[in-house]
């Protein structure tokens, strides 16, 4: 197990933010991360479980552990109907995504080039182009590192949701992720409803063709981590009844809506956001991306105040205009704990 002391957590997560933390270290199987929580000298600090840091602000130096999970391996076991996959928690999720195209397993190639970890995908059950992590998730194995005990839970017991799930909720802080079970059907049916895959025709599209315009389409909107520090869309679209959508389509008829359930439809955050003219406004170093206003990024040298204090100016603008409010995607790391936006600038 790699110990790093009073490192810079820049290498750890993809804002770009200066902060470090007490102590940095790896886990690359269940008994590390045992012995983590065991160990005399990370009991009486704080401990907070780390993928690849793409959907975390670091608001302050962390006053703890981080532990970086790198537990790796993917088994397969196919049978008439299903392909299932057994992957550690630790694998990188693209590449993960990358090798079942590779090896014609379909099913994943919509949800090509999230940033991230295999075990961090359940937590709010990543998605874009039409699919979700709910739809290919078979279980999630769990440690409770509070009693030591490894469990699975089945994908039913996840309670996933819109960028939502069990471990945010009552599991968080207790249960760390360890592996992922995926379970593909062999009769793959493409899902190309969403926008630029609708060119598509469904009785001749191959995963790899999906795959490929995804990774185009990804390009092209979203900042590179590498070049641009972010942490994707920075805001969830927000969920209203449909009265209060007919309200605003009444003033603003172009504004775009997708259906949720019968009472509910979700909002297009980006949309709403450039509507307020905000693409390309910045505070100090943190800048809404001029392609995509529901990102907001690290020109290079950005506090963690400047993103604050941007976030928080796009949420009162969208306030004000819309009459909707902007709940953060992204979770807030203070120096001992979670936080939000409300706490950090109160
Ligand atoms: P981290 O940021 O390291 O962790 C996220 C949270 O999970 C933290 O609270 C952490 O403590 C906790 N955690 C991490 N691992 C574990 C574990 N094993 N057990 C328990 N808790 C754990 N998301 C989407 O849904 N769809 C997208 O299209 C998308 N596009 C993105 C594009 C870019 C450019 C970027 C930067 C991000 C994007 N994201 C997207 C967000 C992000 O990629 C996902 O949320 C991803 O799953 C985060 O993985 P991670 O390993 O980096 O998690
Ligand atoms: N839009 C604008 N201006 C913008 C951005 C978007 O008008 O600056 C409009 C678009 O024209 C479109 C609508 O808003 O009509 C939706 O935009 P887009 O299709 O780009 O998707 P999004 O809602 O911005 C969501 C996810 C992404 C995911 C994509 C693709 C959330 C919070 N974000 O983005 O996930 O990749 O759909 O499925 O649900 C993430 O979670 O980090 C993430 C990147």
């Amino acid at each position: 197990m790699k110990v790093l002391h009073e490192s810079g957590l820049a290498p750890y997560h993809t804002f770009g933010i200066d902060v470090s933390a007490k102590y940095i270290v790896e886990a690359s199987s269940v008994e590390d991360f045992l012995s983590i929580w065991q160990d005399e000298i990370y009991q009486a600090i704080p401990k907070l479980v780390v993928g690849q840091g793409s959907n975390l602000l670091f608001c302050e130096d962390y006053q703890g552990v981080i532990i970086l999970n790198r537990i790796k391996g993917i088994d397969v076991v196919e049978t008439a109907e299903y392909v299932d996959l057994h992957v550690g928690g630790g694998e990188d999720w693209h590449q993960f995504v990358a090798w079942t195209v590779d090896n014609g397993f379909n099913g994943l190639e919509n949800l090509a080039l999230i940033p991230g970890c295999v075990g961090s995908s359940p937590i709010q059950n990543i998605g874009a182009y039409g699919v979700e992590l709910k739809d290919v998730c078979h279980y999630v194995d769990v440690l409770n590192v509070l009693t030591g005990e490894s469990q699975r839970l089945m994908a039913e017991e996840c309670n996933f949701g819109y960028r939502d799930s069990i471990f945010k909720h009552e599991l968080k802080d207790s249960h760390i992720i360890t592996a992922v079970g995926f379970r593909l059907a062999k009769d793959w049916q493409p899902q190309i409803s969403y926008g630029p895959l609708a060119k598509f025709s469904l009785e001749s599209v191959t995963a790899k063709e999906i795959f490929d315009e995804v990774c185009s389409v990804r390009c092209e909107k979203l900042p590179d981590p590498k070049e641009m520090g972010n942490a994707g869309s920075f805001f969830k679209n927000p969920i209203i009844g449909l009265a209060s959508r007919d309200r605003l389509l009444s003033e603003f008829p172009n504004m775009p809506s997708y259906p949720v359930d019968s009472g509910h439809c979700k909002l297009a955050a980006g949309w709403l956001i450039d509507q307020c003219g905000l693409k390309g406004y910045q505070i100090g170093g943190a800048k809404v991306h001029p392609q995509q206003a529901l990102v907001l990024t690290n020109t290079g040298n950005a506090t963690a105040l400047d993103v604050l204090h941007l976030a928080q100016y796009v949420v009162d603008t969208v306030a004000a205009k819309f009459d909707v409010a902007l709940e953060h995607e992204v979770r807030f790391m203070a120096h001992d704990a979670e936080t939000n936006l409300q706490e950090m600038l109160q």
